[in-house]
């Protein structure tokens, strides 16, 4: 009995020992387990702390910002005389929902008031962002009368945390690095077809590429360079890529040989009444064939009338290899550093088929405008405030709103090395070949035949491994 009680006695030191000694473990240990850990850190203490944070504030933060409501006056009266001098009903506030976390941050969803429209809230995150000290809020709008307020606690592109995509993947899909919520920066050629990508000069658009490049070659696919600085950026996949065009002529004939290929597809999925190459069976699918134009201010500029055709020539052939690739299995990755009207009406008429847009640093508003403005205009300030050390750091946009995102840093050795890697999976296409080899090789792409040897090759390699 006697050493119960004392047993007993002891138990709140005990705890309080234990307690102490936690705490003091995390406060010395803190610093490293948060770097070593930043997800699980954050999730067991960060996020609690920014709820409680976030539930302190809201009312306050929206009343401050002129999102609170004030009830009616009558209201208001009545209650003082029912309640008989109890302080007035407080304005209404809009609802909030329940708090997500994410890796790097938290988001929910908002419920506007009778009267209030998303770009109200999207001017009131800059002030969210302080009241809650997180790095960012972003604001979008969810679903009509409901916005979803993004936080993201540290920049999670300074040093992006997704790892690079191991092997070869969903065909024709590629993780090139992350976006903003910590999620995996995705690039599916089959959801999102054509590409734009812009940026200044050490921007990062070789990077991506590489990156791109890099998640595609282990696949059954085609790559296709169009290069016109003589070939110095895609020159280094030269083993895996299935031609490559050097100079605007070169590039002209390609693109005309593209789009015949294309043609011949289109032609037989028409015999087999379906609308896409997808829905051919599998033994007749031809091969996916993504086209990388680097610099594609190379293909427009003109200076003379001789070169005007040319320009003309590539800009429609590029059109309509957009406008009918998507179906029949032709991707367009185009990138350039400036994408002006300046270049001709025919960017213009390009830029509005390539739907998947990607705004590194610019130098000028104008091209962060050209590649955002029409699906986003309020993007652009993003875009602009990208500064040169964040290389590879990029504004996306799409139909259903904008992110920021940062490519893996791929260098030219490693890209390299993917090239000579897959170099057998490269798929042969004599066509294209032919038409850089001789002046006046054959234009006619046969898809029989194409596909064919293409398909050979691949088994070929099959039985080899
Ligand atoms: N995602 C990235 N992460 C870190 N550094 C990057 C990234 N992308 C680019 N860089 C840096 O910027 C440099 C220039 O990038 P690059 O892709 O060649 O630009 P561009 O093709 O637009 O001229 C690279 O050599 C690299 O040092
Ligand atoms: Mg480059």
């Amino acid at each position: 009995m006697t050493y119960l009680a004392t047993s007993a006695a002891h138990w709140p030191g005990t705890v309080l020992v234990l307690i102490a000694g936690l705490a003091l473990g995390l406060l010395l240990a803190g610093p490293l387990l948060r770097r070593t850990f930043p997800v699980a850190w954050w999730l067991l203490l960060g996020f609690p702390v920014a709820c409680v944070q976030v539930a302190r504030t809201w009312r306050p933060l929206m009343a401050g910002c002129g999102l609170a409501v004030s009830r009616k006056a009558a209201l208001v009266v009545v209650s003082g005389l029912v309640g008989k001098g109890a302080p007035p009903p407080q304005p209404r506030v809009p609802r909030r929902g329940v708090m997500h976390p994410t890796a790097g941050g938290f988001w929910f969803l908002v419920r506007l008031l009778p009267g209030q429209v998303p770009e109200a809230f999207a001017k009131a995150a800059p002030a969210m962002a302080e009241n809650w000290q997180v790095h960012a809020v972003r604001v979008t709008s969810h679903r009509p009368g409901i916005v979803r307020v993004v936080a993201s606690t540290a920049d999670p592109l300074r040093e992006p945390r997704i790892s690079r995509q191991r092997g070869s993947g969903r065909l024709l899909r590629v993780v090139v690095g992350a976006l903003e919520t910590g999620a995996q920066w995705v690039i599916d050629l089959r959801q999102v077809p054509h590409w734009l990508i812009v940026g200044a000069t050490r921007s990062g658009k070789s990077t991506l590429i590489n990156a791109l490049v890099a998640g595609l070659a282990p696949q059954p696919v085609a790559l296709v360079g169009i290069d016109c600085k003589g070939g110095m950026e895609l020159s280094l996949y030269g083993p895996r890529l299935s031609a490559l065009a050097t100079d605007r002529r070169q590039a002209v004939k390609l693109l005309a040989a593209l789009v015949e290929l294309t043609l011949d597809r289109m032609a037989v999925c028409r015999k087999a009444h379906v609308r896409n190459i997808w829905g051919l069976p599998d033994a007749d699918q031809p091969v996916p064939v993504v086209v990388i134009v680097d610099e594609i201010a190379e293909l427009f500029l003109i200076a003379n009338r001789g070169e005007k055709d040319e320009a003309q020539a590539a800009g429609t052939a590029l059109i309509r290899l957009a406008q009918l690739g998507a179906a029949l299995g032709v991707f367009l990755i185009v990138a350039g550093q400036r994408v002006g009207s300046d270049l001709g009406p025919g960017v213009t008429a390009l830029r509005a088929q390539l739907g998947g847009r990607v705004c590194h640093r610019v130098a000028d508003p104008g091209t962060a405008e050209m590649a955002l403005g029409d699906l986003n205009p309020d993007a652009i300030k993003a875009a602009q405030a990208i500064a040169p050390e964040q290389a590879g750091t990029a504004v996306l946009a799409s139909g259903d709103g904008w992110e920021r995102a940062r490519s893996h840093l791929v260098s030219e050795a490693q890209a390299e090395a993917t090239a000579v890697e897959y170099a057998h999976l490269t798929p042969f296409l004599p066509e294209l070949a032919d038409v850089l080899g001789g002046p006046s090789a054959g234009l006619t792409v046969r898809l029989e035949r194409l596909d064919r040897d293409s398909r050979t090759s691949n088994d070929d390699h099959d039985h080899d491994s």
